[in-house]
């Protein structure tokens, strides 16, 4: 099968798109609006591109044309967010916090989960989340409806039991993380690791 973008199948884009460039990791992400209050909302349109600095790119597409998801509105504002990554034990919860609250309430409140603040930036981070990336907004690109954030990892926060402190290694039975796949609900267990050697 063949699909034309540039023409007639752009209507089910989201749908073949999201569908099939699975598994995903998904941005937890938590920012603060002007007077200070929490938002807490999901992205899989989300990536690590870069170490060197450490870059992070989450694409918050537009509720209508010009009019953005708090989230893009509040790093806008603030310049500052977290990515908080979920696992197995906190996915109910990451979900929970896609509903459309009003802006200044937060989604964390709805899921009783508590923030910490962080060292670095304003917007605190997931308390519970195993790992969560304080980031600095590079830039937003504005392409049609969808808004790429570009963001700088300033600090890095890992729950213990996670890496190994010497070698760094992740234990994958203490961490669980999951990826978004196809569906309006289908989400993947990350436990079925496997390797292979590279070329020289
Ligand atoms: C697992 C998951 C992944 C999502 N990924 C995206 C995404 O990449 N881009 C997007 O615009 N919305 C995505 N959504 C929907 C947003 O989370 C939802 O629109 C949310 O209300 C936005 O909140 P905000 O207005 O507080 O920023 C996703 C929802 C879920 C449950």
């Amino acid at each position: 099968m063949e699909f034309d973008f540039e023409d007639k199948d752009l209507p089910q884009a989201y749908k073949l798109l999201a569908g099939l460039v699975t598994p995903r990791p998904i941005a937890w992400i938590t920012t603060v609006d002007a007077d200070g209050n929490v938002n807490a909302a999901p992205f899989s349109f989300f990536n690590v591109f870069g170490s060197r600095p450490p870059i992070i790119g989450v694409a918050p597409g537009d509720r209508a044309p010009g009019i953005p998801k708090d989230t893009a509105r509040n790093i806008r504002r603030t310049g500052c967010f977290v990515v908080n990554l979920a696992n197995e034990a906190l996915a109910e919860a990451m979900v929970a916090c896609a509903a459309s609250l009003p802006s200044g309430e937060s989604e964390l409140a709805t899921v009783n989960l508590e923030t910490a603040p962080s060292a670095t930036i304003r917007a605190p981070r997931i308390a519970s989340a195993p790992v969560s990336l304080e980031c600095t907004e590079w830039s937003t690109l504005e392409i049609g409806r969808n808004r790429l954030v570009i963001g700088v990892v300033k600090r890095l926060h890992v729950q213990d039991g996670i890496l190994d402190p010497e070698s760094l290694h992740v234990n994958l039975d203490a961490y669980r993380p999951i990826g978004r796949m196809h569906g309006p609900d289908g989400y993947t267990k990350t436990r079925e690791f496997f390797t292979i050697a590279r070329p020289d």
